[in-house]
């Protein structure tokens, strides 16, 4: 008891700061941009998609399933839409580089709720880092997890 206690507690710390981000956006190693959208939907609240971004005064839906919305004519085709675990869409497109600037203000907005982030063209990430940080949290936990049944065994 105690001991799963101790496992979760762990488990939970190393996930908060991964977990705190509503949106995150990265590089695929296919050249594909991909946006990760997790925000928790309302119960009760019709269950719908936004993914969109902005430069400047300019702001183009890049793809949605809100009834009445529909992406720019210049996106269509160009991305896909699949959903996460537990909540939240993840949303792909290609040739997206025509749209980074010094500050595109990439947006997403699920059941209503909204949440945007800032990407510059010279400093996006690549998505292989980011879950290259997801594994070395998961191998410390292993080593933790190692470490406590050799001291209690
Ligand atoms: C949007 O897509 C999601 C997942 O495919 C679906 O559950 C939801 O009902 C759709 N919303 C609308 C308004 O079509």
């Amino acid at each position: 008891m105690l001991k799963s206690l101790f496992v979760y507690g762990v488990l939970g710390v190393m996930l908060i700061p991964v977990k705190s981000e509503q949106i995150t956006v990265c590089v695929e190693e296919d050249d594909e941009l991909r946006v990760d959208c997790q925000i928790e939907p309302k119960p009760n609240r019709i269950n719908s998609y936004e993914f969109a971004l902005s430069i400047g005064k300019r702001q183009l839906i890049i793809n949605t399933n809100v009834s009445g919305g529909s992406a720019e004519e210049e996106f269509k085709g160009k991305s896909r839409v699949e959903e996460l675990d537990p909540h939240g869409y993840r949303m792909t497109m290609t040739s997206f580089r025509e749209y980074l600037s010094d500050d595109t203000i990439f947006l997403c907005k699920i059941s209503g709720e909204s949440d945007s982030i800032s990407v510059q063209k010279d400093n996006l990430a690549t998505c292989s880092a980011v879950s290259l940080l997801l594994k070395s949290s998961w191998s410390w936990t292993v080593c933790l997890l190692l470490f406590f049944y050799h001291t209690h065994s």
